[in-house]
């Protein structure tokens, strides 16, 4: 089939490279020229494993080509809508410039059966909205609400073999033209058992709202649950095993630490919250307030732990920040929680080196006041204390014996519980987890 992809982001682009590799011929189209230009010469402008292979590996097809020109999406059978929608500045809600520009910018190429797929996280009410403008451009044209599950780091198997689709169309119906287009699209997934599920435009708009609402929720009623692990003496973590032993709990999503961060999860909660306001439902999302200052406080929780660990004050400590990005195997620093406590801490009068494998051209982007140092073994030299922030696996490998006479005071905070304290006692160093004695 011929597609078109609008917005070449983190979503868009790899679901361009996707849409390719599983035999379409696809047009990315994005009005950021530089990562046009990257994309054209099969480079990822951001770093996702896999995504730059699977880029060589298309390009070499010639199914996949990127340009700046809205009107190359002309001749497409399939539009996928894949632009952000960033907290609005200044309040909750979403900010729908890019939907709303990219659809406006769209209608004037669409053609008889056009199909116009939305993957964007929006809020409840927005599909309808813009079904309303593709059809009054043309009428024998559809808009689907197919909302996206990817996870940053897995982005391309997230595309290529996803839990699940989700197809809202206006009516909800089964036999809806647009579904056999999108089933056509999706066929290989689909062959291989993927399962579908067609609802109309609101409910699919709000699964996704649902799904980063309730892994919000999971990760912080585990940090609630350290907060309390920490005040009665226990441990988290076997907490957590015990009960994601259940598997009506589930262990995924357990893991007690600084906290959720990255371009989705806090801005959909709190957008989620905003719409649910205008719809006059806000009781019913109340709890998420608390998901979000839960999630916030781990921050605070952070630096105060850190000041401990320093003899009770920050001034003047030179501290070591294992990790920039808001997850590991990612670049991505958009409301990291382990920048912001960097910042935090800096703020507070402490030497802050910050190091990370791939997110430091990002970090010094947004945070130019923080030191950084790409090798991490000069940023470890001479610490007063090092902070795993972010998991990536050279810092969860890291030797304490190696490094312990590498620093100036072996003092280590494990902001994701995921160091064997006993090993790093062994080695002489003082190991503070989060929700651990
Ligand atoms: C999230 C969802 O997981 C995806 O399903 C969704 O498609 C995506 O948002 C989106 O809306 O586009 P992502 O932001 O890539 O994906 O990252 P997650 O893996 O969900 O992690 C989010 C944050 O939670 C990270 O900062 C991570 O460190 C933290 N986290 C995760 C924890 O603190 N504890 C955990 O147990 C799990």
């Amino acid at each position: 089939m011929r597609i078109s992809v609008i917005g070449c982001g983190y979503l868009g682009a790899v679901h361009a490279a996707c849409m390719a590799k599983l035999g379409h011929e696809v047009v990315g189209i994005d009005v950021d020229e530089r990562k046009i230009f990257e994309l054209s010469s099969a480079r990822a402008p951001f770093y996702e494993p896999g995504l730059e292979e699977l880029l060589r590996d298309v390009q070499e097809t010639g199914r996949l080509s990127f340009t700046t020109d809205m009107s190359a999406a002309a001749g497409s059978d399939v539009h996928f809508i894949c632009v952000g929608t960033p907290q609005k500045k200044g309040e909750n809600g979403a900010d729908m410039t890019y939907v709303d520009a990219a659809t406006m910018g769209l209608l004037p190429y669409l053609a008889a059966g056009d199909v116009v797929v939305g993957k964007s996280t929006v809020p409840v009410g927005t599909a309808a909205r813009l079904a309303k403008l593709v059809q009054d451009q043309e009428p024998t044209a559809h808009l689907v609400w197919n909302p996206e599950f990817l996870r940053e780091g897995h982005a391309v198997s997230d595309t290529l073999q996803p839990d699940r689709f989700v197809y809202g169309v206006e009516d909800g119906s089964e036999d809806h033209p647009a579904i056999t287009v999108l089933d056509d699209v999706y066929a290989t997934p689909l062959a291989s058992g993927t399962p579908r599920l067609i609802t109309d435009h609101p409910t699919a708009e709000l699964v996704k709202a649902a799904a980063n609402s309730f892994l919000a929720t999971k990760i912080s009623f585990i940090n609630a649950m350290a907060e309390v692990c920490e005040a009665a003496g226990a441990d988290v973590t076997r907490l957590a095993d015990a009960i994601g032993m259940d598997d009506r709990i589930g262990r995924k999503f357990l893991n007690a630490g600084i906290g959720f961060g990255g371009g989705c999860l806090p801005k959909d909660i709190r957008a989620f919250m905003a719409r649910a306001g205008e719809l006059g439902a806000d009781q019913a999302l109340t709890f998420l307030r608390e998901v979000d200052a839960i999630n916030m406080r781990r921050r605070t929780r952070v630096v105060e732990l850190t000041r401990e660990l320093c003899e009770g004050t920050l001034l003047g400590k030179r501290i070591t920040v294992l990790g920039a990005a808001f997850k590991p195997e990612s670049d991505d620093v958009r409301d990291s929680p382990a920048l912001s406590i960097a910042a935090q801490l800096q703020l507070q009068g402490a030497v802050v080196t910050v190091t990370d494998p791939k997110a430091l051209p990002n970090a010094a982007k947004r945070f130019p006041e923080l030191h950084f140092e790409p090798e991490l073994h000069d940023a470890i030299s001479r610490a007063d204390a090092l902070l795993v922030l972010t998991e990536w696996q050279q810092y969860r490998s890291l030797d304490p014996y190696a490094l312990v006479s590498r620093v100036n005071s072996p003092r280590i905070l494990d902001g994701r519980n995921v160091l064997d304290p006993g090993k790093w006692r062994a080695a002489g160093w003082t190991y503070r987890g989060l929700g651990r004695a």
